[in-house]
């Protein structure tokens, strides 16, 4: 009988030689893209509130914030408060921690329908850019001496998300993690984001790419994205390394 520490090595090594499975790799993103064609990320709720995720990225959260044992989550993006009440769900069921969500334009409908959810004692929102210097400040101040999950899921173009890692990341340590979302947009057609400022060339995994240039701080959970194969996050599962 082999113990755990041995079960988990060969599973690593399983998922390892999955990542390397060029025919798996290309039958995933070619999946990917044409289920994006039919807007496949708007088809999922949780507990009851509209969640634009993968399933496969819910699962991913999940782990994580069971593995960091956050005290805060911190999320850009709120939309329809899917994802809030997602990791409010799991903080919850864990017994600690809150969860923080900036919007730049937080809908009066769905503000109401998230303040009324059975999770909306773990949640706080914040309305304004999340480039704004006095919605950093707020964030800062409700994060001081709390161990912090960082999720970027707001403006996706290059220099938005940057941006957002510059200002954001200082409050994730070691052990803990930056999830960057819709870094996939590389992967996808041009044709893909008519009316949006992003796309290849200029989207989350552009960004990653240039801030892993200025930090020894974070690297890309490979075998998040090796395991996952379908996922809107790859190379945005960002490790805390050092403090
Ligand atoms: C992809 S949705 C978020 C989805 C949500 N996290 C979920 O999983 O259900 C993107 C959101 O980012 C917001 N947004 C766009 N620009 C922003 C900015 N500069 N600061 C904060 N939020 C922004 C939009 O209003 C929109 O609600």
């Amino acid at each position: 009988m082999s113990s755990q520490a041995d079960d988990m090595q060969l599973q690593a090594a399983a998922i390892a030689r999955m990542g390397e499975d060029a025919g798996l790799n290309d039958l995933s993103r070619r999946w990917f893209r044409h289920s994006a064609e039919h807007k496949y990320s708007y088809n999922f709720s949780w507990m009851g509130r509209p969640i634009i995720q993968y399933p496969q990225d819910i699962v991913a959260m999940q782990e994580l914030v069971w593995q960091v044992q956050p005290d805060l989550i911190v999320e850009t993006g709120i939309a329809h408060g899917g994802s809030l009440v997602l990791y409010a769900s799991f903080l919850k069921l864990m017994g600690e921690g809150r969860v923080l969500g900036i919007d730049i334009d937080i809908r009066a409908h769905n503000r109401a329908a998230i303040e009324a959810h059975p999770m909306a004692d773990r949640i706080d929102m914040i309305e304004g850019s999340s480039i704004d210097e006095a919605v950093v400040a707020r964030v800062f101040e409700a994060a001081r001496g709390k161990r912090v999950l960082l999720v970027l899921d707001s403006n996706h173009t290059h220099e938005h998300v940057l941006r957002e890692l510059a200002l954001y990341t200082p409050l994730v340590k070691a052990g803990s993690y930056a999830v960057v979302f819709d870094t996939v947009v590389e992967w996808m057609p041009a044709e893909a984001f008519p009316d949006r400022p992003w796309g290849p060339g200029n989207n989350p995994m552009t960004a990653v790419e240039a801030f892993l240039k200025t930090t020894d701080r974070f690297e890309v959970d490979t075998q998040m994205d090796a395991k996952l194969q379908i996922s809107v996050a790859p190379k945005g599962f960002l490790r805390c390394i050092a403090d």
